[in-house]
């Protein structure tokens, strides 16, 4: 797929690998429409990017996806690519029993509900479109867990099982289904809760992660795996018990 004259729809574009992308797009020509929670962060990106669109949704929320479709659908109905790409990564020790029983399936309802209900919602529209895509946004997490996140791991690995399918499914259609799996990038996600586990380990730039994403969809890659997830993915098939004991090194246990 050519990203040129393209209409974009990005979830979480106001920071990180999201924004990224954005500023990207945005050069090659594209027009790109941006979500995120927080209004402050952005009215930020807004700043930088002048050309960019943005509107204020949650992925978990449902009615906020059905707001965001109606209008997105009516100030730009030539959408024709969706980017889930909003997350949230926590550091969690399952061994800690104050966790709220409710509370700890949050990164679900974000990083895996949030995604299926966006293409649920916006799959009629994209069928329309000549050639559309939707990128699913995933991680080198998804093929072998990092220990102290399990929860986003096990969404990470639901989200590249369910886009297998759904690309199965759309096959025949005008709609293209990329994965793309990053890994460790240099973020607020990647530092922000691991702050111990991660000070030793090198992240790929944002801008080198952007690259990838862009190089591999022109060159019509289905799964786009930069750096070290390809290891990881590889690894899985080979030997998944020592990789998944070389990335728990990292696990720090409160022992509570
Ligand atoms: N950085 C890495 O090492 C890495 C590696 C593999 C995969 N990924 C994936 O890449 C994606 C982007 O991560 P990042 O590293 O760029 O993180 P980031 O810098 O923290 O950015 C996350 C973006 O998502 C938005 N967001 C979070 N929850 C949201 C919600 N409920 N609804 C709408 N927007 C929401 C945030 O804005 P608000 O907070 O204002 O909502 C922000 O714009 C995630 O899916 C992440 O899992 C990251």
């Amino acid at each position: 797929m050519k990203l040129k004259n393209k209409t974009i729809l990005i979830t979480g574009g106001s920071s990180g690998i999201g924004f990224e992308l954005t500023r990207r797009l945005i050069a090659l020509g594209n027009t790109v429409i941006i979500t995120g929670r927080d209004v402050d962060k952005l009215h930020g990106a807004k700043s930088m990017l002048p050309q960019v669109h943005i509107i204020r949704s949650d992925v978990s929320d449902v009615a906020a996806i059905a707001a965001l479709h109606a209008q997105v659908t009516s100030q730009f109905p030539a959408l024709d690519v969706l980017i889930n790409n909003a997350g949230i990564m926590r550091n969690l020790d399952l061994n800690d029993a104050r966790h709220d029983v409710a509370d700890i399936t949050r990164e679900i309802d974000i990083n895996l509900s949030g995604p299926l209900r966006m293409v649920q919602q916006f799959l009629p529209h994209l069928k329309m479109q000549k050639d559309a895509a939707i990128i699913n946004v995933s991680s080198g997490l998804a093929f072998i867990p990092f220990v102290s996140s399990p929860v986003y791991s096990a969404t990470k690995a639901a989200l590249h099982s369910y886009s297998q399918a759904l690309r199965v499914q759309l096959r025949g259609s005008s709609v293209t289904v990329i994965e793309l799996a990053p890994p460790g990038t240099e973020t607020p996600l990647f530092r922000e809760e691991f702050k111990e586990e991660v000070k030793d380990m090198k992240a790929m730039d944002v801008k080198v992660l952007a690259e990838h994403a862009i190089k591999g969809i022109e060159a019509g890659k289905l799964e786009i795996r930069p750096g070290l997830s390809n290891v990881l993915k590889l690894m899985s098939r080979l030997a998944p018990e020592f990789m998944l004991n070389q990335l728990a090194k990292s696990f720090r246990p409160t022992g509570v």
